[in-house]
Formats: C-alpha cells, structure tokens, sequence
C-alpha cells in the first residue's frame, strides 16, 4: 500500500506558506505555543483533535478534515482502474503510468521519469505500442526520461505545456502544446482532454483519459502539490483544481504523481485545503 504523500505536518506547512501564516503569527491567532507549530511543520509529531481544529480555521483549512490528518484516520478506499498500469520511477519517488485504452497493446505513457534503463526495459516487457507521452510538469522526477523514451519510440506524441516545455531541451520543438480544454483523438471512444492546472508549476497539466485523471503533481490523495510556479501561486492550485478538476463527475479515477489513487469523490469529501460548503 502506498504511503499518503503528505501527512499533517506537510499540511500544515503548505497552508502556513501558502497563507503566509508563520508559526509566530499562528501562536498568536490559535493561543498554540510556536515551538510546538514549528515542530508539527517540520513532521516532527502531531497535534490533537482540538489543536488541528483550532489551527484549520486561520490556514482556511477544513476542521474536521485537518482532524483526520492529524490523526492520520483517513485513506482513500476502493479505487479501481483496469487500464492502468502505474510503475516506481526509482530512483525518485514519484508515480508514472502506462494507459491502456482496449487492453492491448496501444499505450499512453504519463510522465517520462526516473531509470531509463528500467523504463525502457518495462515498455519493451510489455510490449506497448507507446502513442503519447503526456508530460504533467517540468520537474526531473516527472520527465527526465523523456529523451530515452522519445528516442525508442519516435512515433509517439510528446504532449506538455509551453509553459514548463523548456525543461526537454532540445526536444521541446516535437513536443506538442497542450492546449486547455481541447482533446487530442486517441482510441475509438477514448480522447486525452488536456486540463491547464497552474500553481505546482506555470505549465502543470493534468490529462482525462475517459474517466482516469492523471494529476502529476498537482492534486494528491489528501493534499496539494507545493505552489512552485514562477508566476502562479497557492490560490491558482486551489483555483485550479477546484474549477478544474472538482468540477469532473465524482466517480473520476485520480492517479496522482505521488502517493495513491483516489477520486474526485473522495478528494470533495475529504481533502483539507476545500473546506467543506466551499466548493460543492
Ligand atoms: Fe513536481
């Protein structure tokens, strides 16, 4: 079973920066001693019940959701998604994943990365017909591979956002531009909805495929993406997935860039950073 990717402390973290909230500012609003907020940031323990309450409401975080975290009582259940195959992307810690839109050979590979050697070796194991490689964002740990795998399939999309395409170097002139909202034809009843999710990175992407989302490092099982973007912010990755994503039907299958899948079901009922009577 896959770890959670972010638990209380990198939570809290997140919505302090995200906020603007230090662990000074925090103390004086929650009556919380800083030492023990700073601590929490650093998941170094956790805080109780009522501590994550009282520290949700000034970080517009949802309480009872925050609770759980803290506590570490929630897990998204039963997510079932026969057209994915995901794989480790050692040595990072990251997800990637092979589509398989009619459980043949056709492939859709998301997020180029980690041991080419290893990648390389599991396309050709399963004998993938690899069609697109659908890039989510420009950091190492979702698409240092994607020179190998572009070298050993030549005849597959490279699909990624003008914004974060830099980061292929010399291959960011094959690559084509998502294009938001827009659909690129892929199986019989299957296209690739291209979704512009700025915030973790100017060019975050997330890909629909059917009723799979891919997230990169955008949403997470509980949590957010870091806000790292050059010119977007922590409100564009809560906009984003809250006009983007949380707007798809509730049964859509979220295979994220770390941690485990979830849905978007899942994310409305239990996601800290969309506090609930905010977004449904
Ligand atoms: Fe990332």
């Amino acid at each position: 079973m896959l770890a959670l990717e972010d638990e209380f402390g990198d939570i809290l973290r997140k919505a302090m920066i995200g906020t603007r909230c230090d662990a000074q500012e925090l103390s004086k609003r929650t009556g919380i001693d800083a030492k023990k907020i700073a601590a929490w940031a650093r998941c170094r323990g956790s805080a109780d019940d009522n501590e994550a309450r009282t520290l949700a409401r000034p970080l517009h975080l949802d309480p009872g959701r925050f609770e759980d975290s803290a506590a570490a009582r929630w897990y998204p259940q039963g997510v079932d998604a026969p057209q994915v195959r995901r794989h480790a992307q050692l040595p990072h810690p990251s997800n990637g994943y092979v589509f398989l839109p009619d459980g043949g050979k056709r492939a859709a590979l998301v997020d180029p990365a980690g041991s080419p050697a290893n990648l390389l070796r599991l396309l050709r194991d399963g004998a993938y017909d690899v069609q697109y490689i659908l890039i989510t964002h420009k950091h190492a740990d979702h698409c240092d591979a994607a020179a190998d795998v572009a070298a050993a399939f030549p005849q597959a999309q490279i699909v990624m956002h003008g914004l974060d395409v830099h980061a292929l170097g010399s291959l960011a002139s094959k690559a084509l531009l998502v294009r938001d909202g827009e659909e690129l034809p892929f199986a019989d009843d299957i296209r690739i909805r291209m979704l512009h999710t700025p915030g973790h990175t100017d060019g975050s992407t997330c890909y629909l495929l059917n009723a799979t989302l891919f997230t990169g490092d955008t949403l997470f099982a509980g949590s957010v993406g870091g806000a790292y973007g050059d010119a977007s912010t922590y409100d564009d990755i809560l906009d984003s997935i809250r006009n983007k994503l949380f707007t798809l039907p509730e049964e859509t299958v979220v295979m994220p860039g770390h941690g485990p899948p979830t849905t978007i079901a899942q994310e409305l009922a239990h996601n800290p950073f969309f506090p609930r009577g905010v977004v449904q």
